[in-house]
């Protein structure tokens, strides 16, 4: 079975075709990187109308590379939340209409949903139950995952996302953006234990919290401005891979489950990777990574979540709406 998947979340716009929620056929994502890098951070209004410009082509360019007609899909899945509502926006109205006028069944898919099941394009697919670390420039959660559609959060940030103070970081420093990989290429130059940022909320349940830890990168930056960038962001970037690989751990093996997904664009970090497979292997845990064009926003993880939500015969009408706010499970219904 043929999915079309559409993801207009944020600052990519993506379209795929995924065959039975696991084989990627087309994977096509248009970055807005070099519109927003200016800004240090996405500008919406931007966003959007660059979606507008891109959906098209980008759908088409999906469908022509797979070579398969629409007539030969048999559902569109479309990312409606969570998000950035005029981001959003286009995406879901783009696919209600070609939904509608192929007579195509429209599935409305969590973009959050859509992280945890990338893990499922890859021959390395977890079985139920795992953990997921859904890390990304807007979210930061660990989900316990028992089935398709069954997840229950078990921490989430108060504040910040672990991305967006890695943008925010590579920001003060003076880094382009979107941060993570700029603050990973400096890291390797650094020395990551030199200054002692905190660990914020390292020993209070799962819950994270990273503004006050963005709050102290910029306290040590004012107060010695001769600290190397190579250090400060070494050292930034080891307190965040702490955090986050100590309560994934620790839900796991609070759930007594042994296998882990990490998903989401901070996943494609180089260092959060070893150490949480250092992590997993001393605790006797399998840990499921995966390739870096799949931790980043992609419409192929949209397919794939569509696919099993279509199976369970949950369809979307087309009075579907968007939501910038849409907890995991929730799927607005
Ligand atoms: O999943 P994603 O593409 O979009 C959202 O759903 O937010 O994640 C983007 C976030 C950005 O904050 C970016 O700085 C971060 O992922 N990121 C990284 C790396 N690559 C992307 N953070 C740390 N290290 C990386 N290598
Ligand atoms: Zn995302």
């Amino acid at each position: 079975m043929l999915i079309l998947g559409v993801d207009t979340s944020c600052d990519d716009t993506s379209a795929a075709v995924v065959e039975d929620g696991a084989r990627i056929i087309s994977n096509v994502v248009s970055s807005q990187d070099e519109i927003h890098e200016k800004y240090g951070g996405i500008v919406p209004e931007l966003a959007s109308r660059r979606h507008i410009e891109m959906i098209w082509p980008v759908v088409d360019e999906a469908l022509k590379k797979s070579d398969i007609g629409l007539k030969d899909i048999s559902a569109i899945a479309v990312c409606h939340g969570p998000g950035l509502i005029g981001s959003l926006l286009v995406g879901v109205c783009f696919a209600k209409s070609l939904a509608y006028v192929n007579k195509i069944p429209l599935i409305a898919v969590n973009h959050l949903e859509g992280h945890i099941f990338s893990s499922f394009l890859e021959e390395t697919a977890p079985d139920f139950p795992f953990i997921a670390l859904v890390v990304s420039g807007g979210h930061t959660s660990i989900y316990r995952v028992d089935n398709y559609g069954v997840y229950t959060e078990l921490g989430r940030t108060l504040d910040d996302a672990a991305g967006e103070a890695f943008d925010k970081v590579a920001k003060l420093l003076g880094l382009g953006y979107p941060g993570g990989p700029y603050i990973e290429a400096l890291s390797e130059k650094g020395d990551p234990g030199i200054i002692p940022f905190p660990r914020p909320y390292m020993h209070k349940g799962l819950d994270f919290s990273f503004s006050g830890l963005k709050t102290a990168v910029l306290t040590h930056i004012r107060k010695e401005p001769d600290s190397k960038k190579e250090d400060i962001a070494a050292s930034f970037q080891s307190a965040v891979i702490d955090v986050l690989t100590d309560k994934t751990v620790k839900a796991a093996k609070a759930g007594n489950v042994n296998k882990i997904v990490i998903a989401g664009g901070v996943a494609a970090n180089r260092s959060l990777r070893k150490a949480m497979i250092r992590m997993a292997e001393e605790e006797k845990m399998q840990v499921c990574l995966l390739p870096e064009y799949l931790c980043t926003d992609n419409a192929a993880m949209i397919a794939s979540a569509g696919f099993f939500r279509f199976k369970q015969g949950k369809t979307a009408g087309f009075d579907l709406n968007p939501r910038a706010y849409l907890p995991l499970g929730s799927h607005g219904d």
